[in-house]
């Protein structure tokens, strides 16, 4: 079985790192083609590192655009490297523009498509993610997903049930490998001098929050009244796409309440997650984490494909009322956090079942 794996983005390498080290334990050989979707070392190189991955065998360096020319490029770099690897199967993961320009290009040279993270639907069709997710999970011949919840949604859209597994989400698999290193090793909290429990997390690159110049100002400043109302420093690890949109919208950030510092490598999100007092995101694999690590969670979003989480989640899109309420709700003991995302051995069920689906038309 000829197996090539694509990744473009950061949380793609660190969901897939475990099915690569799984892959590596079953002697499974496999092609690593990194479409270099995110290319900057905190989002990428830093990562690899982190994570012990194998060297990349074909770096695309395809980079940023919009998406019909990043998705276009995608396509036309895997396809020169699937003609010339053969592989039986692709393997994607998630919602990316790498995620669909790889399935759609194997796809339509009859070589198989496996999805990992597949069924997460927001409902938001406005997302690129969505439609990337909906369109990879119609073309793949295996679709891996985390609970029965993605069961159901891939069974509404007419996929065959027995193309779909439950596995949990791989994100618990790499969090149960690194948690144990993180601890260890980190030392984000004395290199930012905060103390455990003494600020709020933030994170934001949603184009729907970071893109227009009202929008990225309201994010801004719901931050800053959950700082005011909570009397704790925002510590903001800042995506280059929010970097740049504050840059060229002149917005400013008050020190006092936001403090924005460079992405972080994995081991030291994971650090910094655990010892927040609370998370405050828009990000999918933060979501994952933050309730895994049973912080309290507040998604700037309007939605959520991650309804697992939604006994320690608020949802509040931009609304600062909202997210301020919520505050006040996990400040009175409200959040249950169960284990509803996986057991930590997805990446085990992925290649047991790619094995038995090895010769299938
Ligand atoms: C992408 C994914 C999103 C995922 C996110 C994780 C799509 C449609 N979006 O969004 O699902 O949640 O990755 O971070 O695939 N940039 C850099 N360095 C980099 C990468 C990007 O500076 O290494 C800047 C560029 O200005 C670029 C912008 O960030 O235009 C956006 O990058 P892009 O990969 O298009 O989207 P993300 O917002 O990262």
């Amino acid at each position: 079985m000829r197996l090539a794996i694509v990744i473009g983005t950061r949380p793609e390498l660190i969901k897939m790192a475990p099915v690569m080290r799984e892959l590596k334990r079953a002697r499974s050989p496999f092609y690593f083609i990194h479409s270099n979707q995110h290319y900057s070392a905190a989002l990428d190189s830093d990562i690899l590192e982190n994570l012990a991955l194998p060297p990349v065998d074909f770096h695309l360096k395809v980079g940023s655009g919009p998406h019909g020319a990043q998705t276009g490029k995608i396509m036309a770099a895997v396809e020169g490297v699937l003609a010339e690897i053969k592989p039986d199967w692709v393997i994607v993961h998630g919602d990316t523009n790498t995620t669909l320009g790889a399935a759609l290009c194997a796809v339509k040279m009859h070589i198989k498509v496996a999805h990992v993270e597949a069924g997460l639907r927001s409902f938001d069709y406005s997302m690129p993610e969505e439609i990337n997710r909906m369109l990879t999970d119609r073309i793949s011949d295996l679709l891996f997903t985390p609970s029965s919840v993605g069961k159901k949604n891939l069974i509404r859209e007419g996929i065959a049930a027995g193309r779909i597994h439950i596995t949990g989400n791989t994100v618990v698999d790499a969090l149960h490998q690194h948690i144990g290193i993180s601890r260890d090793k980190s030392k984000v909290l004395s290199r930012l001098k905060v103390a455990e429990g003494s600020y709020i997390m933030a994170t934001a690159h949603r184009p729907e929050n970071v893109d227009n110049p009202g929008t990225l100002k309201r994010t801004i400043s719901l931050l800053s009244r959950l700082s005011r109302i909570s009397g704790r420093i925002v510590i903001f690890p800042i995506h280059p796409r929010t970097k740049s949109n504050l840059a060229k919208f002149q917005l400013i950030v008050n020190p006092e309440f936001i403090r924005l510092i460079s992405p972080l490598d994995y081991l030291d999100t994971l650090k910094l997650i655990e010892s927040s007092c609370l998370v405050v995101t828009d990000s999918g694999g933060l979501q994952e984490e933050a309730y895994l690590l049973k912080r309290p969670l507040i998604t700037i979003r309007s939605s959520t494909e991650r309804p697992e989480t939604l006994s320690a989640n608020f949802i509040v899109g931009l609304d600062a009322g909202k997210a301020v309420s919520a505050y006040q709700q996990y400040m009175s003991g409200y959040g249950k956090w169960k284990n509803t995302l996986g057991d930590g051995k997805a990446a085990e069920k992925i290649v047991a079942a790619l094995v038995k689906n090895r010769g299938k038309k």
